[in-house]
């Protein structure tokens, strides 16, 4: 603290002020077009396509997907979402540029894609790839005042697996500086050595301008309560701009996704005690090693990593970016023990980052799909010769200082595999990673095992990552000089919330898929492009979550798996990606609008180790509607139980169905309790679990339903976590989610109900999306109304700039019955 007020003491007295870093966010005063005819106000992250309409005409295909092992090609509709992101859009606003500003450029975070960017009608930047960030010095096209700044994005047909989403959605800075400035990418904060109760940290710092002998740097480092806890100055500062310091730092508080610790560093750069610029980082005190002794460690201690790939999509809201939105994911995802997140297959947002960083959730930063060969017709590969190495030194350059990111991964599935090229672009895209920081392992995620073991191209990384067939882990260990391995993607499980198909079976080729060799045209006729809640369906190259935790159990050389995947995404329906209207994924763990499948808890019986699962399947319902016409009453209908206990008895209407036990012997009964042989009556079905020791230790009831009575609205807010009075931010970009369910006079949801809902949002916000989670409804997610989807849906709902109450109100106008929710904004 002295030393602080003494540095402070020191600016004032000795120096003077040169024009300060201002940086702004350019989110409103955008207008669109897709003509430049007819322009449209938008605030930026903004998603061109994403309020449809569907149309299966928007992405149709006559593929064969070879990633699925298909041969021939055959048409594939909604496989990139069926919304209109293909196409040109432009979008325009002026810009302000303040008199005594020497330097200024723009930080896009991503815009898809292809962007070009214009200052005053000057071609100023581009950048090819639409999921990486680019910035663009406009010092040479800017005049004092208003300026005018166009973008101009481009998206091809076939040049994506799944929806990209379209337009600039992600945001967009301008920075604006004096002559003299730090360049934020040229700063790097590492810890290079923990010892016993000391951190080393590696602070290095640059200017963006030409260096001269009098420059100097000062850097205060801060703890989260903002004591300091190093402070140096340098004027060592080399040709490049750049100086070094080290510090060691006495019992730091380091970060895990546990605990999520962040200090900051603050970098000032000054002239003759003149301050030219400064810039505040946050940086976490941690490290990362993957070895053979030890598998993968953060800060020395082993943990299998727990993690789950997720594409950047947010449902309904397309791929426009929303920080209340990405903090619902990750908390969900918290909830149920995962650590970690793979940024499949691209680089992520900072806004998620930055995320993953303060809420503790380590990251995989991916960067392609593919490289030289194309995966799909238009996709990077068309670029991958000329912009490798500049999007990889963006990805890590703008990253590298987040504590998050634990594992950089160059690639995902890359056909290059097999081949001796292959190998070779591994280690160079590898060896650029070092280069640019050398605190990380790098890795890529394989699916063709015995080709890339054949090839080295699996030998030359620091992780070798294996996608699915676990079955081969064994040879591709033996093989493996690094001595472990990572399940770099894992399980491809389908499911749809809430659907339940009887008889239940294991299998990697439903009656109802349309991909497979095997295909049956006759099936398809009976698809109703659902899959079962049973969890126990998934792809012929892919297995179930209990395949995988066998070998993360047995085998310490496994370090971890990233299951396909925490959320489903728009685009890629298998295994309904010939079969029309299925438009998203059925590979979530939690469904498109963000509610979790059974299969969430499923992981959080064997993931999360604070609390305890208590979750039992199916719904209750059977036979009261007419849809089911009472078609189940003596039926055999199995309950499986999801519980991090060993044991537990099932009760049907108060008679014992049984006591069983976990048993490692089966492969569905090693982490689930199943009972598979009760015959469906309604009324009450109860668990009740029992711990190692054979103590009760908790039940969970399901009660058949009665008659729809009422709407029960349950909010979620960033702020106020699930708790039922919450609040929203003035800030115009807080968003609230309603999940609407369907219930009778005692509480239980009515499992099959489609009743369309609508909307109405009154007082100081808007409405903005809606989501059902059926990858087959066709309904816009930005229309105010929607049917529910086995009894339930979200709401979301966005806060205006203005102090006020929120009113949502919900109607299901064939019951005539509504309910209301009022959230403050402040
Ligand atoms: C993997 C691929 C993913 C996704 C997944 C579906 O092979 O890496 O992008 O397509 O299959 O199972």
């Amino acid at each position: 603290m002295k030393l602080s007020l003494l540095s402070i003491a020191w600016f004032v007295a000795l120096g003077s002020f040169a024009q300060q870093r201002k940086e702004i966010t350019l989110s409103d005063n955008w207008h669109f077009s897709h003509d430049r005819q007819t322009w449209e106000s938008v605030t930026v992250p903004h998603d061109w396509a994403i309020a449809g309409p569907f149309d299966k005409k928007w992405d149709l295909q006559k593929v064969a997907i070879e990633q699925n092992g298909e041969k021939d090609a055959t048409e594939k509709s909604g496989r990139s979402g069926a919304l209109p992101w293909i196409g040109e859009g432009y979008y325009k606003r002026m810009i302000q540029i303040p008199t005594e500003c020497k330097h200024a450029e723009l930080v896009f975070d991503g815009a898809m894609s292809e962007p070009t960017v214009f200052l005053n009608g000057q071609k100023a930047g581009y950048w090819a790839y639409g999921y990486n960030v680019f910035r663009v010095d406009i010092t040479p096209f800017m005049k004092a005042g208003e300026n005018l700044l166009e973008v101009h994005l481009k998206n091809v047909e076939e040049s994506s697996r799944w929806y990209p989403g379209a337009g600039i959605y992600r945001p967009v800075k301008l920075i604006t500086t004096g002559d003299d400035w730090i360049d934020p990418w040229k700063t790097f904060i590492r810890t290079t050595e923990l010892n016993g109760d000391k951190a080393v940290v590696e602070v290095t710092v640059g200017t963006g301008s030409m260096p001269d002998d009098f420059l100097a740097f000062e850097v205060e480092l801060r703890d989260a309560n903002g004591q300091l806890v190093g402070h140096k100055h340098n004027s060592e500062v080399n040709n490049l701009g750049k100086a070094n310091m080290v510090f060691t730092i006495d019992t730091p508080k380091l970060w895990t996704p546990e605990t999520p610790y962040l200090y900051t560093a603050h970098i000032r750069y000054m002239r003759k005690g003149t301050l030219l610029d400064e810039v505040t980082q946050k940086f976490g005190i941690r490290t990362v090693k993957c070895s053979k002794e030890g598998g993968f460690q953060l800060n020395g201690v082993t943990r299998k990593i727990k993690g789950v790939c997720l594409h950047h999509d947010l449902g309904p809201l397309g791929a426009a970016i929303n920080k209340s939105a990405l903090i619902r994911q990750i908390k969900t995802m918290k909830d149920m023990g995962c650590d970690a997140i793979r940024t499949s297959h691209n680089m992520p947002s900072q806004m998620q980052m930055d995320l993953c960083d303060s809420l503790g959730m380590m990251v995989m930063a991916e960067s392609f799909d593919m490289w030289i060969y194309p995966k799909c017709k238009n996709g990077y590969a068309r670029f991958f010769e000329d912009w490798w190495q500049k999007d990889i030194e963006n990805l890590v350059l703008a990253n590298r200082n987040h504590p998050s990111i634990v594992m950089w991964s160059i690639g995902n599935e890359i056909p290059e595999q097999k081949s001796e090229l292959g190998r070779e672009l591994s280690e160079k895209l590898q060896n650029l990673c070092h280069s640019l920081d050398p605190s990380r392992p790098v890795t890529q995620g394989m699916d063709r095992a015995e080709e890339a073991l054949k090839s080295g191209f699996a030998q030359v990384m620091d992780v070798p990552g294996f996608n699915y067939r676990v079955h081969k882990y064994q040879n591709n260990i033996e093989q493996l000089p690094q001595g472990f391995l990572l399940g770099s993607e894992t399980d491809s499980t389908v499911s749809s919330r809430g659907v339940y198909k009887f008889p239940v079976e294991v299998t990697d080729n439903s009656q109802y898929a349309s991909w497979a060799p095997t295909y049956d045209p006759t099936a398809i006729k009976k698809a109703d492009g659902q899959c079962s809640s049973y969890d126990v369906e998934y792809c012929s190259w892919s297995n179930l979550p209990d395949d995988d935790w066998v070998w993360q159990d047995d085998k310490p050389w496994v370090i971890g798996e990233f299951v396909w995947t925490g959320y489903d995404y728009l685009g890629e329906p298998t295994p309904y990606d010939e079969y029309w209207p299925s438009r998203s994924s059925y590979f979530g763990i939690c469904d498109l609008a963000g509610l979790p499948k059974d299969r969430y808890y499923l992981y959080r019986s064997r993931w999360n180790k604070e609390k305890h699962t208590i979750h039992l399947l199916p719904h209750w319902n059977w036979g009261l509607s007419k849809k089911d016409k009472g078609n189940r009453i003596g039926k055999v209908t199995p309950v499986y139980c999801y519980t991090d206990y060993p044991t537990a008895e099932l009760f049907l209407n108060g008679k014992s169905q049984g006591k069983i036990t976990k048993n490692p012997q089966e492969r569905l009964d090693r982490y689930r309790l199943r009972w598979n042989n009760v015959k469906y009556e309604p009324g009450e079905l109860k668990v009740v679990v029992f711990d190692a020791e054979g103590r009760q230790a908790g039940e969970q009831t399901l009660r058949t339903a009665g008659q729809p009575s009422a709407l029960k609205l349950d909010v979620w807010t960033a702020q106020m976590g699930s708790v039922p009075v919450c609040a929203l931010n003035a800030s115009g970009d807080d968003l609230a989610f309603i999940t609407v369910s369907l219930i009778d006079a005692d509480g239980n949801i009515i499992s099959d109900a489609a009743d369309q809902l609508t909307f109405e949002v009154m007082g100081a916000g808007t409405f903005e999306a809606v989501c059902n989670g059926d990858a087959t409804s066709l309904e816009s997610f930005k229309s105010p109304t929607m049917k529910l989807f086995n009894g339930q849906l979200v709401v979301i709902v966005r806060s205006g700039r203005q102090p006020g109450i929120l009113t949502l109100k919900v109607t299901d106008t064939h019951l005539a019955i509504s309910e209301s929710i009022a959230i403050q904004v402040d």
